[in-house]
């Protein structure tokens, strides 16, 4: 496995070639960074399973550069999702739509759906692009983390989860940090009307201004299966407790102008929501690196990606 820093086009070509070839390339997105195989070889797609041990009827998203490739993936598009697609792509949404005969079940975890996004980060649209060039059709692309741990937001933190489990000729693309920090909104449109399954930065305000149709959240209650959904998931070895005074020792981490309790270890500061998103997952590994036991976080009120943000803690917070 090869890091690869300060990407070139050159090293760009490389990576998407690596793809082509059936190999593993881990690359940064502007949400999380994603561990990529071309989704239409059944094979390389297997490792992404093996080398997460991610259980194998879990859907994997679809990844292209561009709105115009989404006829290959999908089938009887609803027009509120074209006006979302138009709206919010490049960026950090997934559509959850009908599948066309392409999206096999090896990617599709045998449902009748597949999960489609367009993400804005340069180097994800670089690769996505010269992927196409070569003939490629989507990169199947679930975050770069081991099943049920804390999703990566740089390099370093994907090397560290799955560099072991990587084969020689796989690749991880260094595009820094993730920006946005926390994964995409899923949102399915396979009814009348969108649903969100998994909150994000696209909030259902922007859902519904942009769709001109009402949009519910359905984080539990969807048929799919989405392991975002499970109760217990983004999780680190530390124990994460949600609003509680911490006592001297343990970890803390919340807005900045809520001030450190005497003795706690204060992890982050973040001055807005948007920066808690960013910073969080890398705060939770932070913990498991100091061999923290327990980490309060308080969390961010208000809608959007708050609410998203919260949804996040809850499952790292279960069990
Ligand atoms: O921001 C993101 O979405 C990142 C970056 C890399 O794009 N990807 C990501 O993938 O978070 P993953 O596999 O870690 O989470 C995707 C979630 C899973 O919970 C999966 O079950 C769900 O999306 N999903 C995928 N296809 C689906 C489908 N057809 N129906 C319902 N849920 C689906
Ligand atoms: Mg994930």
């Amino acid at each position: 496995m090869e890091i690869i820093s300060n990407c070139t086009q050159d090293d760009i070509k490389k990576a998407a070639k690596a793809l082509k070839h059936g190999h593993l390339v881990a690359f940064p997105t502007e949400t999380v960074y994603g561990l990529g195989a071309d989704a239409t070889n059944e094979q390389a797609v297997g490792r992404i399973y093996s080398v997460k041990s991610r259980p194998s009827d879990h859907p994997l998203i679809v990844h292209f550069s561009s709105i115009h490739q989404l006829d290959n993936w999908a089938i009887d598009i609803p027009e509120y999702a074209m006006k979302l697609a138009t709206q919010f792509w490049p960026g950090p949404m997934t559509l959850v739509l009908k599948r066309s005969e392409l999206a096999k079940n090896f990617i599709t975890g045998n449902q009748d759906s597949i999960g489609v996004r367009v993400p804005s980060h340069p180097v994800a649209l670089a690769l996505l692009s010269e992927f196409k060039k070569l003939g490629g059709l989507g990169v199947a692309a679930p975050s770069a983390n081991r099943f049920g741990a804390v999703s990566p937001t740089s390099a370093s933190e994907v090397a560290e989860e799955l560099g072991k489990a990587f084969a020689v000729n796989d690749l991880i693309l260094d595009g820094g940090r993730s920006v946005i920090g926390i994964e995409s909104t899923i949102i399915d449109c396979t009814k009348k009307t969108p649903n969100v399954l998994r909150p994000g930065f696209i909030s259902i305000e922007m859902i519904e201004e942009a769709s001109g149709i009402k949009s519910n959240l359905n984080l539990n209650t969807s048929k799919v299966r989405s392991s975002g959904q499970f109760s217990s998931h983004y999780s680190p070895l530390a124990r994460v407790v949600l609003d509680q005074t911490p006592e001297a020792g343990e970890g803390f981490l919340a807005m900045a102008t809520i001030e450190t309790p005497v003795g706690a270890i204060r992890l982050g500061s973040p001055c807005s929501t948007a920066e808690f998103a960013s910073i969080m997952y890398s705060v939770l590994r932070l913990a498991d690196q100091q061999g923290l036991k327990k980490i309060c976080v308080i969390q961010p009120l208000g809608s959007g990606l708050a609410l998203a943000i919260r949804d996040r803690l809850k499952k790292a917070a279960f069990g």
